[in-house]
Order: structure tokens, then sequence, then C-alpha cells
């Protein structure tokens, strides 16, 4: 089946996003990335920041927690680059430029991976959570925050209405909470173990799955 939404696009979309992105999404998103990382400290040992952007939760990790982030688009990593250069950050392992559906890691490497706001983005979202898994340790926790379409309302109009627009601009507001148990159902070896609101508005969630 076709995506409704490509790589290259978004890598592109996100390459504008760059230079402004932090005003914009730093602290609008900074509640869900504060979240995650409290859930992934907990954890500690190493964890995979997939779609790290320009670094915004790199410094808020516990300096003991060992680090590898990933992206697709080099602009945006370049950043991340920069901003680890300028705080000295010891535990940032490696940034790279990677494809989330395709982690150039060996099988259950990670203790914990970490999406934040970047599953809407992907354009094959079953494929990527699927390569998540694979380089998880057994138990090791996959930990999202993402916004999650309303399934009916006014706001489902709105992001129906919305979506051609935000699919240029790098995501998709419509996705829906089904995608996501679908996803877990078919996959059989992951465990949903919460779903908490955050904000803006309750529209985003924190959904934190265990590898079993
Ligand atoms: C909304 S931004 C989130 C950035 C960061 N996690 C944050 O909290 O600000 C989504 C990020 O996912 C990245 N991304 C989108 N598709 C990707 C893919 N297929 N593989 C890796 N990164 C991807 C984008 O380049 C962008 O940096």
């Amino acid at each position: 089946m076709a995506s409704d939404i490509d790589r290259a696009g978004v890598a592109k979309a996100y390459g504008r996003w760059a230079p402004i992105y932090d005003l914009v999404f730093g602290k609008v998103f900074d509640h869900g990335r504060q979240s995650t990382i409290a859930v992934a400290d907990k954890i500690g040992g190493r964890i995979l920041d997939v779609g790290v952007g320009t670094g915004l939760s790199l410094s808020d990790y516990s300096p003991s927690t060992k680090l590898c982030g990933v992206d697709i688009s080099e602009p945006m990593l370049r950043k991340a680059q920069r901003r680890v250069r300028a705080l000295g950050l010891p535990n940032v392992e490696m940034l790279a430029v990677m494809d989330a559906k395709n982690l150039a890691f060996p099988n259950e490497f990670f203790d914990a991976v970490v999406a934040q706001y970047v599953v809407t983005a992907v354009p094959d979202p079953e494929a990527t959570l699927n390569d998540f898994i694979r380089v998880l340790k057994l138990g090791g926790e996959l930990i999202l925050v993402n916004h999650i379409g309303a399934e009916n309302g006014a706001r489902r109009v709105f992001e129906l209405a919305f979506a051609p627009l935000a699919r240029r601009l790098g995501w998709r507001p419509e996705f829906p909470w089904a995608r996501l148990a679908n996803w877990a159902a078919a996959h059989g070896s992951v465990s949903l173990i919460e779903r908490r609101p955050m904000p803006p508005m309750g529209h985003f969630s924190l959904i934190r799955y265990r590898k079993s």
C-alpha cells in the first residue's frame, strides 16, 4: 500500500523547521519530553532517543543514562550535535542520521527506546514500531509521546481538515489510537503498560509498552 507520507518529504519538512524548531516546539512539547525522560531515567542503562531532532531532550536525561540519538533530518541533527558540543554531555555516545524504520543497531541492544513526537511523522508507523521493539532488550520499554487523533466531534473534523497541510509540515494530526492498539495486538510480544494524557489540553499521550 502506498504511504500517505513519504520519508523524503518529512526530511525536507524538518530541514525547513530546523532553524526555528526550538522556538516553535521547545516549550509546548516540554512536559511530554520531561515525562518520557523521567520514565527512561528510572530504567537507566542505554537509551535510544529516536527522532532526537535538535537534541532538546538530551541534557535533561540523567548523566548516568547512556544515550544514542538518531534522526532522518541532517539539519535537525546538526543542531543536536552543536548542542552536545556546547553543553558537553559525555553520556551522549552517538548521534547519527538514520531512518527510524531501519535502525543500524543489533537486536536487544537498548534498555529503553524513547520516541518523542515521532511516530505520527514516519511513513510506516507499524514497521517502525517493530524495529523499535527489535532493538529493545527483553523486559525493556518503548516510551512514546505523541498526539493522538480525536475519535469524533469537532476536534476530529478539524484534524481531518488540517491533515493535508499537516502532512506537508511533517506529521499526521488525525493519527488514531486504534492504529497503535492494532499494531500491539498483531505484534504479540508487547504489552501496553501505561497511557497517560499529556498537555497541551490532554490531546497528547505518553504511551509505554514493555517487550515480553
Ligand atoms: C516533531 S519532531 C520531534 C523532535 C524531538 N523528539 C522533540 O521532542 O522535539 C519529529 C522528529 O522526527 C524526525 N523523523 C521523522 N521521520 C523520521 C524517520 N523516518 N526516521 C528518523 N527520524 C525521523 C524528524 O526529522 C524530526 O526531527
